[in-house]
């Protein structure tokens, strides 16, 4: 373990010194100054500079290896990307500036509204939300409004596939709505009778589908134009998670597969960085009969001006200060200029990295859904299992040979699960690095399971207790 910063200051040490002028405190009024100097580490700038630079040698990210986390896309994140949303005419603007001060960041929200609306054939865009789960929010905000607007006070169930990631239910619960579970069928795939029957049993009471396509198995749901059939002649709406947008891009649109709302995760398919890397966004999007429902502000272009539109007649309101993260959106919108015409390009490697994978491995490991996937697939350990090791521990093996394990024990309906993602930016070389490492781990579970129970080896960390990790958590530093 790293020792924390202050256990290796040393008294006296001295690192940048400040001058007289940037310690004038005269302006600060008397009640409001320390009366004790702040307990600091005292350190020269050497050693703050080796501190920090152990502490990230320790962490991994897409830079340091292979990072497959399913349904995750780990995409190289490119670093002009950040160095644009650096730039001091972004960062040193305001949010309360007038429209007039800043028409190049509202045209710049403007110009990547329009290209959401391409990509995913949605009439309109709100950038406000702030991750997935919260554009999951937002559209179900707009569902419930919809209905409360046109008096239809039935419709308060919403269907969501078993396979379905767990923010789903769960945002449609926190706006109130009952949750129906459909079942997958033996292809991993929706069950369109059992769809049916929820309908005739429900009759007008469901006010949406909330549906992944391809769903987090991997796998593209065939039937998407019967059940948007079915939930349009019921007079649903039909909601896509783009989670998955990155299989897809280029190639189909959720409104040509008949949905009614979008959300998209910016920090997947856009190449904005996630997970302990940023915050994300998850803009919205809605067919033309559900515009005026949107959160409010939008970004409109009216005489050449671009303005922050408020006057949306049935708005839900706001569900995000001002126009969301900001960089964020510099980062997506610099991606996809940069991607120009080949974004497909990067949905169909995605595609072929996955099925490379799935077809290598299904040797060694259950593959339960054994058809062409999309941009990822989902192994089971059950084999393993059966020889007494399980996928955490197959994970953590996984984590000896610098990759990052793969998503485990999700999706629910696939038992010991793993889901892989390769993304686009791998090439075949660290492929057949990933291959030869789960090979290898499959054939230590036969001749030698004991070097994966006790798995990791090599980590800073080894094996913690992760239920007590869990319910007891302490992160309180203790000063000895
Ligand atoms: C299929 C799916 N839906 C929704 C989400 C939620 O997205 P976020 O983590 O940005 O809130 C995820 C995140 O992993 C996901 O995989």
């Amino acid at each position: 373990m790293t020792d924390i910063i202050f256990e290796k200051s040393i008294k006296g040490m001295q690192g940048v010194a400040l001058t007289d002028e940037s310690l004038d405190t005269g302006f600060i009024r008397s009640e409001f100054l320390r009366k004790e100097p702040p307990v600091l580490p005292e350190m020269s700038e050497l050693e703050v500079m080796r501190h920090f630079k152990e502490l990230s040698d320790k962490n991994f990210c897409v830079e340091t290896g292979f990072y497959p986390l399913g349904s995750c896309t780990m995409k190289y994140n490119p670093k002009v990307n950040e160095y644009l949303a650096s730039l001091e005419g972004f960062t040193a603007l305001h949010p309360l500036q007038s429209d007039d001060d800043v028409q190049g960041a509202l045209e710049l929200m403007y110009n990547l509204q329009e290209a959401l609306k391409e990509i995913t054939g949605m009439d309109a865009i709100t950038l406000q939300g702030s991750a997935g789960a919260h554009g999951e929010l937002c559209g179900m905000m707009i569902v419930k409004h919809y209905f409360a607007t046109k008096g239809d006070s039935k419709r308060t169930k919403v269907i969501i596939p078993d396979s379905a990631h767990g923010t789903n239910p769960a945002s449609a619960g926190m706006c109130g709505f009952e949750i129906i579970k459909v079942k997958s069928n033996e292809k991993g795939l929706v069950d369109v009778e059992h769809l049916k029957e929820i309908f005739e049993q429900n009759e007008s009471q469901i006010a949406a589908i909330m549906m992944t396509n391809p769903n987090t198995l991997g796998l593209f749901e065939e039937a998407i134009l019967e059940i948007s059939k079915i939930a349009h002649k019921n007079g649903s709406l039909l909601y896509y998670d783009g989670a998955n947008l990155n299989a897809v891009m280029g190639i189909t649109n959720p409104k040509v597969m008949g949905f009614d709302i979008v959300h998209l995760n910016l920090h997947k398919t856009f190449a904005a960085p996630h997970g302990g890397g940023g915050p994300g966004a998850g803009p919205v999007g809605v067919v033309e009969e559900l515009k005026e429902y949107l959160p409010v502000p939008v970004i409109g272009l009216k005489d050449g001006k671009y303005f922050r539109n408020y006057n949306l007649k049935n708005t839900i309101g706001k569900i995000k200060e001002f126009q969301g993260n900001f960089g964020v959106l510099v980062k997506a919108y610099a991606y996809i200029l940069m991607r120009g015409n080949t974004l497909k390009e990067a949905s169909c490697d995605a595609v072929l990295n996955a099925n490379y994978l799935k077809e290598k491995l299904k040797e060694d490991y259950e593959l339960p859904y054994d058809y062409p996937c999309m941009h990822e697939f989902v192994l089971s350990g059950d084999r393993q299992k059966a020889c007494g090791v399980h996928t955490l521990e197959i994970a953590k093996r996984l984590m000896d040979s610098k990759f990052h394990p793969p998503t485990v024990y999700f999706p629910l309906i696939v038992s010991e699960a793993m889901m892989i993602e390769p993304t686009e930016s791998e090439n075949k070389a660290r492929l057949d690095g990933f291959i030869d490492a789960m090979k290898k781990i499959a054939q230590e579970v036969k001749e030698n399971p004991s070097e994966v129970l006790s798995a990791p080896h090599n980590t800073p960390v080894k094996r913690v207790d992760e239920t007590n990790a869990a319910r007891h958590l302490d992160l309180r530093y203790r000063k000895e």
